[in-house]
Parts: C-alpha cells; structure tokens; sequence
C-alpha cells in the first residue's frame, strides 16, 4: 500500500506542502501520497485520529495547530524547545512530534543565504508562535547577541525568561521598539504576523547595520517590512526557502533521506 501523510491546518488550501512532498518523492524515487486536511477549529485530534486510523504514517502541522500538537504527541526535543509541533511520525506505534520550523529557517539562512549566525548580531521581531519555534535553535546556532522585540512586551519577556533558563550565557534581551533606536543588528528577522495585513512593526530604519540581512518568515508577497529593509539598504530574503528546509526536514525524519531543495525552492518561486 502506498504511504500516505497529509498537512493538517485551518485554512489549508493555500498550503504549498503537497506540491513540495510530491517534487521530494519524485526526486528520491519514494512511492507516497500527500494530501490536504481541512480540520475543525475545535477538531485537531479528531481528525488526526481518523486519519492514522485509516493508515496514515503522518502528518504536518500548520496554523492554528501547532499547539495543539504538541500536546497530541511525545514530543522530541525540537517540539519541546518550541513547545509545538509541526511534524508528527506514527510509524512506531507511538505519535512522535517533532518541530522541523528552527531547522529549516537555520538551513536557509546558512547554506541557501550564504548567513552564518554564529557570532553575529540578530533581531527577532514578534513573539508568537513563529517565533517559539526559531528562538532556541537561533540560540544554539550562537549568535553574538539575540534581542526578541514586540509590541506586547510581556509575551516577548516571558519568552526570553524561558529561553534564559537553557541558554544562560548569551547575550538575550526582550525589548519594545522604541528602545530600539540606536542599535545595530546583522540580521533582522519578522516573525510577525504584521505582513499578512501589509503592516509592519514600528522599526527605527538605523537597526540595519551595514550588509545587514532583513528575513521575512512571510512568503510569496512583498511585505511592507521588505521594502522597508531594502530602502534602508539592507538584502532581503522572504521565507519560502524556510518553508522548503523545514519540510525537507520532515521529509528526513519519516523516508530517511534529505532531498535536494534547491530546484524545489526554484520552481515554488515560480508557482507563486
Ligand atoms: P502566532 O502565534 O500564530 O505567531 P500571534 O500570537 O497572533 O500569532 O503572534 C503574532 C505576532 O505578530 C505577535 O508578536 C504580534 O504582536 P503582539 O504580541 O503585540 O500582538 C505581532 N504583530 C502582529 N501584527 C503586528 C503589527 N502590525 N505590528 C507589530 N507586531 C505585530
């Protein structure tokens, strides 16, 4: 019987995954099928349920369920960095979880961009759950200085105490914008939803050091944080490649083989 997965998310229509999934298995010779689930708000693990009921071997995770998979399964410490999931592997018998997001943003970063993070300046900006899931391995990739910047102070505080409790000796703070001013970073990152809704966060433009790197987790539109970064003279890069990496990750964890993402990353360009 051919293998089968699926993406679980609310909307989902719009997920890319199954295209990439499909281009992976053409590419490594694996016999898998790859489909779209369209779950309740309130139905994330009734339908998880039925689907590895009727043979599914696994499944990836999107908004607004990250969360809820997390709690869903026994999370590998990826998922416990995060405190979500976005990969799930039934094949042993047990639900595994794992969060592939830090990975593939890490991967896009350094070898798709050229960036390597370690003793570098970064800025992450929002403190959701984009961000849960790239803090700690933003962390253990040893950057210079890691500031968390958002709006609602207090989610971005709580987020560093916790990161704080693991990585006691790096240089990590949580701040508002407007105690950004003067500050320089190499990489600023939106992991805020702001883009969504063609907003971007309150940044001073003088953030930007010289050759600084502006990474949009946001992908297939032109954000207003993008044409900011650009005008400011920073290089630009949205987060398609991310989406590619971490699913390339997942990929790894169920066949057991890494695919090529190059080529795939191309031709998803192209398609949006
Ligand atoms: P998720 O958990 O799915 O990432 P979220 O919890 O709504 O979604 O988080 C979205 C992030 O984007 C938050 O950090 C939010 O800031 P607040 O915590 O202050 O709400 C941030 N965000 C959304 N729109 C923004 C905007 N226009 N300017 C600045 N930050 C914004």
């Amino acid at each position: 019987m051919t293998d089968r997965y699926a993406v679980v998310g609310h909307p989902v229509a719009h997920s890319l995954s199954p295209e990439i999934h499909a281009a992976f298995a053409r590419q490594t010779g694996h016999n898998l099928e790859y489909a779209r689930l369209l779950a309740p708000l309130n139905g994330f693990a009734t339908t998880v349920d039925e689907f590895r009921a009727s043979g599914g071997c696994g499944v990836n995770v999107t908004v607004p369920f990250k969360f809820d998979a997390f709690k869903y399964c026994e999370p590998a410490a990826s998922a416990l960095a995060a405190e979500a999931a976005n990969t799930l592997d039934f094949r042993a018998g047990t639900i595994r979880g794992y969060n592939t997001d830090g990975s593939g943003l890490i991967t896009d970063l350094e070898h798709n961009l050229g960036f390597t993070i370690c003793g570098q300046r970064v800025l992450v900006m929002g403190a959701g759950g984009a961000t849960y899931g790239v803090l700690h391995p933003l962390l253990e990739a040893q950057s210079k200085l890691l500031v968390v910047a958002n709006r609602t102070i207090d989610k971005a505080v709580a987020l560093v105490e916790r990161a704080r409790q693991k990585f006691s000796g790096h240089d990590l703070a949580a701040k508002p914008y407007d105690a950004l001013d003067g500050a320089q970073f190499d990489l600023v990152i939106n992991a805020t939803s702001a883009g969504l809704r063609d907003e971007m966060p309150p940044l001073p433009p003088s953030v930007f050091a010289p050759g600084a790197l502006a990474y949009d987790m946001v992908y297939a539109r032109q954000t207003p944080f993008m044409t900011f970064a650009k005008r400011h003279g920073a290089r630009t890069a949205d987060g398609l490649g991310m989406l590619v990496e971490q699913a390339a990750e997942a990929f790894l964890i169920w066949r057991g083989v890494r695919p090529e993402t190059r080529a795939v990353i191309a031709a998803m360009r192209d398609r949006t």
